[in-house]
């Protein structure tokens, strides 16, 4: 019987993740072990518009796993939006003899792999984002190492905080969710956390929790803003300081939450999630995003993904607000 794919492209898109090195590693590996061939393409759509490739093999992806960032490269393509540069992305496939793509990366990788699907292409997704705003998916390649890599800055600047009872105002990434927000904020014991989810209430959600920490006795404060909140953390430090006149300092974590070494859990996450990736598309599936079902790798269709909403966990967000006395 022939086999669904003989040889598979694989490229990482949009802002990188840790973990996705380990993705990369997974679907080269398991495809050596399948019998497929494997091409790395550089720069995301960029690179397949480009023919901007690299051939990879068993010992290529060697140690890759505990690496940050992408060894493929990442990118954010403005003319793979134009008819033009698709063609070319798909002529640069037929030449290399790609019959099927697996692209790491968030919502926007999936929709231009949609586009590649119409054209013929085999494609599968892999959610790799330090967000975790991927609906289909509870858990998304890289949020592990970024939230660990916040709460450990956090940690240590609590202790300035503390020496000069001061007030912290931190913003951590998240432009339209406030997973990493809320996550880090009940890991590291927030005054407050603001996230983009939620219309801010300056006196309810950040002044009270603070006067209620003073009144028990607290002289330093730590407040976990998102970076998509409304006027973002310069803005939320300059409303304290005019309620409460505390000695407000703002740090904005920023890109150093995209690097670093993965933790085990999204080398794991990743290395599953490449085999899924491979495994699919030798039993002739296309069109499909792997993803995570509380511990449990499963796969949906990528129009039914894109079309699926992920709000802020529930629960998470009680025990943050049970904890920081918000009512
Ligand atoms: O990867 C997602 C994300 O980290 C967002 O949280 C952030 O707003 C954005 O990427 C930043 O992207 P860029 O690296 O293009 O500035």
């Amino acid at each position: 019987m022939e086999k669904a794919v003989r040889r598979i492209g694989v490229f990482t898109s949009g802002g990188d993740a840790p973990g996705m090195n380990a993705a990369i590693r997974s679907v080269v590996r398991t495809a050596i072990h399948m019998g497929i061939e494997c091409v790395g393409i550089r720069r995301g759509y960029h690179g397949l518009i480009n023919g901007d490739f690299v051939t990879l093999n068993f010992d290529s992806v060697s140690g890759l796993s505990r690496r940050g960032g992408t060894m493929l490269y990442s990118a954010r393509s403005e003319d793979f939006k134009s008819e033009v540069g698709r063609e070319r992305a798909v002529a640069t496939c037929k030449l290399l003899g790609l019959d099927a793509l697996v692209g790491i990366g968030g919502d926007g990788t999936f929709r231009g792999l949609l586009t590649l699907a119409d054209k013929g292409l085999s494609v599968i997704g892999i959610p790799g984002t330090i967000d975790n705003d991927i609906a289909c998916s509870t858990y998304t390649i890289g949020y592990d190492t970024a939230c660990n890599t916040a709460v450990e800055s956090i940690d240590k600047l609590r202790d300035t905080m503390q020496s000069h009872e001061r007030c912290s105002v931190v913003e951590v990434m998240g432009r339209h969710a406030g997973h990493v927000a809320l996550n880090v904020g009940v890991a590291c014991g927030a005054t407050a956390v603001l996230v983009p989810e939620q219309v801010v209430n300056y006196e309810t959600d950040l002044v009270e929790p603070i006067r209620r920490a003073r009144l028990s006795g607290r002289t330093h404060f730590m407040i976990i803003v998102a970076e998509g909140v409304q006027g973002g953390a310069y803005e939320v430090a300059k409303q304290i300081h005019e309620a409460t006149a505390l000695d407000t300092r703002v740090t904005i974590l920023g890109h150093v939450q995209r690097g670093g070494a993965p933790t085990v859990r999204d080398r794991v996450a990743a290395t599953y999630m490449g085999y899924e990736a491979v495994r699919l598309l030798a039993e002739g599936k296309t069109c499909r995003v792997v993803a995570m079902d509380g511990e449990s790798y499963v796969d949906y269709d990528i129009h039914e993904a894109l079309a699926m909403k992920k709000g802020l966990d529930q629960q998470t967000y009680t025990v943050m607000r049970a904890l920081t006395g918000v009512q």
